[in-house]
């Protein structure tokens, strides 16, 4: 499809699409901005290829779109500190973001999404799987969507960055800052999009705890499933990186997973989070 701007050509039936036409390098003029933001918001998670970016153009790029949130666990670029690493060194067994999450869905105000542009990637492998939580929840019956209208789930840091959390302790040295992993927040687990008002599920394997008012073993068995639902191939896309392409993608919209399956080889990559609005 041609925008005014540039092309947009969808990477499935369900989610993602490549924006071809633009050099990020440059800054964007005001409508090409919205037109991205558009485009995110359409699409869930938009790709962008061979992009020659230094540190302060990927800056610059991220806050042309919304304000930079800095990352309080992820280790930072030396000198920048709105850049946080997602590094896997050869040695290194467990990488960063393995199982599905929405990113930042501890914080009272989630963040909107992030700009991730790949610095080095591994010959084969390292790809990212990422989800539509719309397509995920409209394809639910109607009597459980009216059961999970109205309900709110908790979703907490602790149990991930938190200093007893296995994950943090398979990623020291990339991942810090233990005493800080303190966020607990309640979200509805049906939220509007705040910038489409299409509706989605608002729950995810990484940081959700439980339901408000069950308890966390009342909550699992509907959890799991409505994570086995969300899961399902129909609703994804599959991006293959290459040193210079970016993923772009929104947290309210969308779920991801980064494929581990790279072992001794080295993936490094720098990740610039935006700051979100309140969901209802
Ligand atoms: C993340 O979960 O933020 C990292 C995704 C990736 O490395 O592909």
């Amino acid at each position: 499809m041609r925008n005014s701007h540039f092309d947009v050509r969808p990477t499935s039936g369900a989610v993602g699409a490549e924006i071809l036409g633009v050099d990020l390098a440059k800054p964007l003029t005001p409508s090409e901005a919205d037109e991205i933001r558009g485009a995110l918001f359409e699409h869930g998670v938009i790709f962008f290829r061979d992009q020659k970016l230094t540190p302060e153009q990927h800056i610059a790029f991220a806050g042309s779109i919304a304000p930079i949130n800095i990352n309080r666990f992820f280790k930072a670029v030396e000198g920048h500190p709105e850049i946080a690493e997602v590094r896997k060194e050869p040695d290194q067994k467990r990488n960063i973001g393995g199982g599905w999450h929405t990113d930042h869905s501890y914080d009272q105000v989630p963040a909107l999404g992030s700009v991730l542009l790949a610095r080095e990637v591994p010959p084969r492998g390292g790809d990212t799987m990422f989800a539509s939580m719309a397509l995920a929840y409209e394809a639910l019956s109607d009597g459980l969507k009216r059961t999970l209208e109205g309900m709110r789930a908790v979703h907490s840091s602790r149990h991930v960055f938190g200093a007893t959390a296995q994950y943090a302790r398979d990623t020291v040295g990339r991942i810090g800052n233990a005493e800080l992993a303190t966020q607990d927040a309640i979200h509805p687990v049906v939220i509007r999009h705040p910038g489409t008002q299409r509706k989605t599920l608002y729950v995810n394997p990484g940081f959700t705890t439980h339901f408000e008012g069950w308890t966390a073993q009342e909550s699992k068995p509907l959890l799991d499933y409505l994570y086995a639902h969300a899961a399902q191939p129909q609703f994804q896309t599959r991006f293959q990186w290459r040193e210079g392409s970016i993923a772009f993608w929104d947290n309210r919209a969308t779920w991801h997973l980064a494929i581990n399956d790279y072992q001794g080889e080295r993936r490094l990559m720098h990740r610039i989070t935006l700051d979100g609005v309140p969901l209802v």
